[in-house]
């Protein structure tokens, strides 16, 4: 017998043993995947060994990400959040082929450019359907889930922009302030089934939604946001968040301006 008889095989030594992935063995639901933070978060996910399920209306769009060379299990359903019907149905066919459910994040948005002087009441309400409407319609059936499963984390994607009422965007905000208030009375209803609900407050993040812009204010990626958005999903310290957090003081002082003054502005 020689001395490296007992010395451990390079190969099984805890260095060459690749580290087992974060998300091995867990399953995770993005609804509004197919592009932007929801596309992102579905990459990340999957990268750390999340078998994910990932929602959004163009096909085409979940397949390439799926087909993406790293990455792992990803099971694309196509869906319109306003076809509310389909919804239970679809929530029990993903948790199927999931195997079960841990994580959900509804990341669904729309924002359509508002005119300072229009008041379209059709395309006011095609943002409710979206960004309240099918996140509520959403939600509530993974609410039931993690409540009875007494486990799981909801993400709540909102904004910036719902923390006060801009000019530019009366509908949009409020779809967001809406859906903050949703996700707070979650929150303390589910707390004592030890199911988490996190709100989101992005700032301004480089997607196709803000392609347009002329000017984005202190933008990031929506490949740092989506990291972010993971890393305060799993932190105990935050409920609520705006992402990236140098927003948080931002808001403070958006909030405190009074209305008299805050109509003056356009921030
Ligand atoms: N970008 C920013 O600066 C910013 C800032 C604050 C908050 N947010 C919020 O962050 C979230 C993600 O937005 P993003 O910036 O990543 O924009 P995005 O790239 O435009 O992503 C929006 C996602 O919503 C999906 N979606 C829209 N309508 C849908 C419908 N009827 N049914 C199903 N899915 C639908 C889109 O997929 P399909 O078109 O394929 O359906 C897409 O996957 C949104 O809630 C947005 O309001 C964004």
């Amino acid at each position: 017998m020689t001395a490296n008889d007992h010395a451990p095989d390079a190969a099984s030594s805890p260095a060459a043993r690749p580290a087992p992935r974060r998300g091995a063995g867990k399953r995770a639901l993005v609804v509004g995947a197919s592009s932007g933070m929801g596309a992102e978060l579905v990459r990340q996910l999957a990268h750390e060994g999340y078998a994910v399920a990932a929602v959004a209306r163009r096909q085409a769009e979940l397949d390439a990400l799926a087909a993406e060379p790293s990455a792992g299990e990803v099971h694309a359903f196509a869906h319109d959040v306003n076809a509310i019907d389909e919804i239970p149905d679809l929530l029990e066919r993903i948790v199927e082929a999931l195997g079960g459910l841990d994580l959900y994040v509804y990341a669904a948005g729309v924002m359509p450019d508002v005119g300072a002087e229009e008041y379209d009441t059709e395309k006011d309400l095609a943002m409710v359907d979206v960004n309240l409407g099918g996140a509520i319609a959403w939600t509530n059936p993974v609410a039931r889930l993690f409540h009875s499963q007494r486990g799981g984390t909801i993400v709540g994607i909102g904004s910036i922009a719902g923390d006060r009422g801009r000019k530019g965007a009366p509908v949009y905000g409020a779809t967001k302030a809406a859906f903050a208030t949703y996700l707070e009375s979650l929150r303390n209803r589910l707390a004592e089934r030890a199911v988490r609900v996190v709100t989101i407050k992005p700032g301004m993040v480089e997607t196709p939604m803000t392609a347009h812009l002329d000017k984005l204010v202190m933008p990031v990626s929506a490949d740092r946001a989506a990291r972010e958005i993971l890393s305060v999903s799993r932190s105990r310290l935050w409920n609520v968040r705006h992402v990236p957090l140098r927003w948080f003081p931002v808001s403070v002082i958006i909030r405190s301006i009074p209305s008299l003054l805050f109509r003056r502005t356009n921030i």
